[in-house]
């Protein structure tokens, strides 16, 4: 219950800062979105183990990005870390993401917010627009699944305050029914705009427990010296301010059984997008909602490859197939027009218009 409480709390908190800023900022936002970039996913199999560890990715192309204020993309305030990479690949069942920053060790067991953080944004409605996280106009006590129709998005959010580093977490089977994670706070969220945003699985209008966390991660600092095996008793696992980069690391099924439009669906061979913001407390100050970094100030396009097309010997087998198969097709009707000419004399031919 306590944690139940606690989860709310950060909720509220986090959404009373997304109205302030709201107010302070307004709607409008300078956007030179950087068209060139996309992030792509090639299909890997078995390539990548979804540890936190990020040494199983090194063949993977990485995507950098400068992580400028999400609310107020000013290169002046840009994440003074460095840049952030991302890679992606999948395996014809689910997709993985590795998202690497550097940045010094900040670990406060417990609170969240002074502890790095990350998410992944999707669009799921038609409509749904990366400013205001869906782009809905409705308020808290309007927006609903008929009146923000097509705005939805999917956000996945790891909060590692909780998290022992390099275990998992993410969907589990005592959060069945929800979008909830109570060990280690990597939530499967939808929403409208930054004010209508719900556990998925939650809504102002009901909630309904065929919803799933489908999301599961893990996550890792390279100033840690024990390769495996924390337990929570080893908090804060290493020591506050030692330089390194850290590594989230996470996979989703390409499809989930959502049937309420509140999680993205990817599908082999076309392309999707993906935001990804990342927290930080910086200078050991810690974090609201709305204060966080972001790889553009626009959907990036994330592609899923298809498998590259079979090599010459299959092709070649694949051929040699076929025609065997016409081979045999063409004796058999020869066979059958010799059987008929032979045994059905009697058969009187009907012509197909009189049937
Ligand atoms: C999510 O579902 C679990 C399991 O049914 C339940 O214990 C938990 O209270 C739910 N969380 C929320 C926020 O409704
Ligand atoms: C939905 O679940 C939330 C969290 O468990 C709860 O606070 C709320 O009352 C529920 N809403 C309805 C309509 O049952």
């Amino acid at each position: 219950m306590p944690r139940i409480m606690l989860g709310s709390a950060v909720l509220l908190s986090v959404l009373i800062g997304y109205c302030i800023a709201h107010e302070d900022h307004g709607e409008v936002q300078s956007c030179e979105s950087n068209s060139f970039s996309r992030i792509q996913a090639n299909f890997r199999p078995g390539a990548v183990t979804l540890d936190g560890h990020p040494d199983d990715w090194s063949e993977v192309d990485g995507f950098e990005f400068s992580l400028l204020p999400a609310l107020d993309p000013d290169e002046e305030n840009e994440y003074k870390g460095g840049k952030m990479t991302v890679k992606a690949l999948h395996d014809g069942h689910d997709v993985f993401f590795l998202l690497q920053v550097d940045g010094e060790y900040a670990y406060s067991k417990g609170e969240n917010s002074k502890c790095p953080s990350v998410a992944l944004m999707f669009p799921v409605g038609e409509s749904a627009t990366y400013h205001n996280m869906g782009g809905c106009k409705e308020s808290p006590g309007t927006c609903s699944d008929k009146t923000c129709h097509g705005h939805e998005v999917d956000i996945m959010h790891f909060s590692i305050g909780t998290a022992i580093p390099g275990r998992l977490y993410g969907g589990n089977p005592l959060d069945n029914g929800n979008g909830s994670d109570r060990f280690g706070h990597l939530v499967d969220l939808y929403a409208w705009n930054p004010h209508c945003r719900f556990l998925d699985g939650l809504s102002p209008s009901g909630n309904d427990t065929s919803a799933e966390n489908n999301w599961k991660g893990a996550w890792w600092h390279d100033s840690f010296n024990v390769h495996s095996g924390f337990l929570e008793g080893d908090s804060p696992f290493g020591t506050s301010g030692q330089k390194g980069t850290y590594y989230f690391e996470f996979s989703r099924p390409i499809r989930t059984m959502d049937r309420l439009q509140q999680d993205v669906q990817f599908t082999i061979g076309q392309s999707n997008k993906i935001a990804v913001a990342f927290w930080y407390p910086v200078d050991g100050k810690p974090w609201s909602g709305f204060q966080h970094y972001s790889i553009n100030c626009d959907w990036i396009p994330l592609d899923i490859f298809s498998p590259p097309s079979p090599s010459g010997g299959s092709w070649n087998a694949a051929l040699a197939f076929t025609l065997l198969l016409s081979v045999t097709s063409l004796c058999v009707s020869v066979f059958v027009g010799y059987w008929s000419t032979r045994t059905n004399k009697a058969v009187a031919f009907t012509p197909i218009d009189h049937l």
